[in-house]
């Protein structure tokens, strides 16, 4: 059979060239499928009779948004004790919501960094087959770590036998449960490099998987083509992290200038939940956030925040990593505009959650900017976000594979 290409034409106020900052004003963005086939100040070729015409005047164009660090199976009211009522299954199904909202607010690609009996990856695939909605998922399925450590769970006395799916000690095993991660379908791997602020008896600041066992999970996980994300909050940790030659290092809270040293010439990038400590701190005790938690959180999340502007300062590689599902789906944007506070220019905070994250992902070919070729994964938003980042907290439009998702004009 015979099919012809859908042609779908948006006109807007404007479109943000993330690379330059420059912006076209006004912009005509065609799609033709899937894919961008032109954008200009207004179209020079001839349309099909059949084109699809968005007005959407008023209105900015980006490409879609990523955030490279959210757990979707997680659900931000269910913490601490609650979760172990949690089977997979469910966990599952609050995925199922959460990668809806999480579309709806603009996020048109997500990495998903830890999540039980790989409900992650049934999500994605659920999504690619067009059953349920949701971003692009690039999924980890259960994160590595050691026993004991902030990527088991230690909620349970010894009598329970809990241990977490993704607790792996020694090189070797460490080998073998990222050959088992790829096995059963993982994009990339994600592991526990430090404690961690929401694990029961973990210290936040103290190294966890020893500089042996990352530099195996790193080259196991580097030979077979996936990248590598590693949770960190300590210095040491961090550092060895680095030193293995992890992609990106999530949490980043306790830096020293080595560390940003080290970072910046190896090209690692940093994953920072500076919203995050909002909502754990506001929140947090109602949800079933244990105290101990709490209490590491009031030391970590101001921290952090002094590590992300000295991190920004000195030009290190970085990304958009919020931490949702630890805080509600859908509010991803709301980290922006702390993004921008703690140091960012507009344009390097929507670089961080566009280009910079396309290029982390190895998709910059594909995705990331509003170029001839790319998969046309777009957004709008309502006025001019280099002017008020916090309009990125209101999409008013989602474009998904060439696929009209929202559309709130
Ligand atoms: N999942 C992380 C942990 O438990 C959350 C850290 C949140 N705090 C922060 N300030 N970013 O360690």
């Amino acid at each position: 059979s015979y099919s012809f290409a859908q042609t779908i034409v948006l006109n807007a106020d404007a479109a943000l060239d993330v690379k330059t900052g420059k912006l076209i004003q006004p912009a005509t963005l065609v799609i033709e499928d899937n894919k961008i086939v032109s954008l200009a100040k207004s179209n020079k070729k001839a349309l099909p009779a059949d084109a699809t015409v968005v007005d959407l005047s008023g209105h900015t164009l980006l490409p879609g948004l990523f955030d490279m660090h959210v757990h979707l199976t997680g659900d931000a009211h269910v913490h601490g004790y609650k979760r172990l009522q949690r089977t997979t299954q469910r966990q599952a199904i609050t995925g199922v919501r959460n990668a809806k909202r999480t579309l709806e607010a603009g996020f048109t690609s997500v990495r998903n960094l830890g999540a039980a009996g790989y409900s992650d990856i049934a999500l994605r695939d659920a999504i690619y087959d067009g059953d349920v909605p949701g971003p692009r998922i690039f999924a980890s399925g259960p994160a590595l770590g050691i026993t004991g450590g902030h990527c088991d769970n230690n909620l349970l006395t010894h009598e329970h036998q809990v241990v977490a799916e993704g607790v792996a000690d020694g090189p070797w095993a460490v080998r073998a449960k990222v050959r088992e991660n790829i096995k059963y379908g993982v994009d990339v791997i994600k592991y526990c490099a430090t404690g961690g602020v929401l694990s029961k008896g973990t210290k936040v600041g103290a190294q966890q998987y020893s500089l042996e066992e990352m530099e195996a999970l790193v080259s196991e996980a580097h030979l077979r083509g996936l990248t590598v994300a590693a949770h960190a909050h300590g210095t040491e940790g961090i550092k060895s992290a680095i030193k293995a030659g992890v992609d990106s290092v999530e949490h980043v809270s306790f830096l020293d200038d080595d560390a940003i040293l080290m970072a910046k010439k190896k090209g690692t990038y940093f994953s920072m939940d500076i919203y995050n400590t909002e909502y754990i701190l506001g929140e947090g005790e109602k949800a079933g956030i244990l105290a101990e938690s709490l209490d590491k959180e009031r030391v970590v999340g101001t921290k952090q925040r002094d590590s992300f502007r000295k991190a920004v300062k000195a030009g290190v590689n970085m990304v958009f990593g919020s931490d949702a599902g630890v805080y509600p789906h859908g509010d991803n944007g709301k980290q922006f505009s702390r993004m921008v506070k703690f140091g960012m220019t507009e344009l390097q905070a929507i670089q961080a959650a566009t280009i910079n994250s396309a290029t982390l992902l190895k998709q910059q070919s594909n995705l990331g900017s509003l170029e001839t070729g790319k998969l046309a994964d777009i957004i709008a938003v309502k006025g001019n976000p280099l002017k008020h980042i916090d309009t990125l907290e209101n999409v008013t439009f989602v474009m998904k594979d060439g696929k009209i998702e929202i559309n709130k004009l």
